[in-house]
């Protein structure tokens, strides 16, 4: 695990557009993961700012999680976030966008849609993460067992909250269900980057990086992976040692 510390989310997510666009250089049909959330907004922000200078033709895209029960066009859906913050900007293929669909008619289906679907584009290359405050990845929230594959899943109430900005600040309006990646899904990606700013994400970011592997804190199993950086900022590398390199 390589630990990245920037001064601030503006540093971060510069960063992070710098290494997407090397890596689209590299492999322009190269499969990226995406998060939505708080944290990623300015790392979109970033692209869009670049997005003359990005590759993005032949990108293909997947992203983690969509809530189940509302459209996509709904603007809490992931769909329309990923729509006004990045895919509306750049040239990306309609046709390489691939987010689950939370209305389809048989949800259990639409999971073995999605997984099949990333394993037919040979598998994640590099998939960005954001962690919750509860240390969820995706919507795998804490609990005694993890799902492996793609999946429905109930959401905690502290992940409702933290999504309440997107349904008119009441987390009773966010959906209490998601589709998301599973825990083997985003494992097998080759390379894995979690991105955290904020104090809020600090005691997170220790259990990620210095506490024992454990379903109670998804993120933790990211530890068992050859390849995965950890960029944070300051606030969110408050309680990592000064010299905490892994
Ligand atoms: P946030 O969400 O960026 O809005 O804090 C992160 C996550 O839940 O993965």
């Amino acid at each position: 695990m390589i630990i990245q510390r920037f001064d601030d989310e503006d540093a971060l997510a510069s960063a992070l557009a710098t290494r997407v666009r090397e890596c689209l250089l590299a492999n322009p049909t190269l499969v990226l993961g995406l998060p939505t959330g708080r944290t990623p907004l300015a790392f979109y922000r970033e692209l869009r700012e670049r997005h003359a200078d990005i590759p993005w033709s032949g990108v293909r895209a997947f992203n983690l999680d969509e809530f189940v029960g509302i459209d996509k066009t709904h603007p809490g859906a992931y769909h329309a976030y990923m729509c006004r913050e990045l895919f509306d900007h750049v040239s990306i293929d309609p046709a390489n966008i691939h987010i689950p669909n939370g209305r389809a008619e048989d949800l259990k289906a639409e999971c073995r849609r999605y997984e099949a679907a990333i394993a037919a584009a040979g598998g994640i290359d590099l998939q960005i993460l954001g962690i919750g405050t509860n240390g969820h990845i995706g919507f795998n929230e804490p609990a005694d067992g993890l799902c492996a594959h793609t999946h429905i899943a109930e959401l905690e109430q502290k992940s409702r909250e933290s999504n309440a900005q997107l349904f008119g600040g009441d987390w009773q309006a966010v959906p209490e269900r998601a589709i998301s990646m599973g825990m083997a899904t985003i494992l097998g990606a080759r390379s894995v980057v979690l991105v955290a700013t904020g104090r809020k994400k600090a005691d997170a970011v220790y259990g990620l990086v210095e506490g024992l592997i454990t379903p109670q804190l998804p993120a933790s199993f990211l530890q068992v992976h050859p390849r995965v950086t950890v960029m944070l900022d300051a606030q969110a590398a408050i309680r990592l040692k000064p010299d905490t390199t892994r």
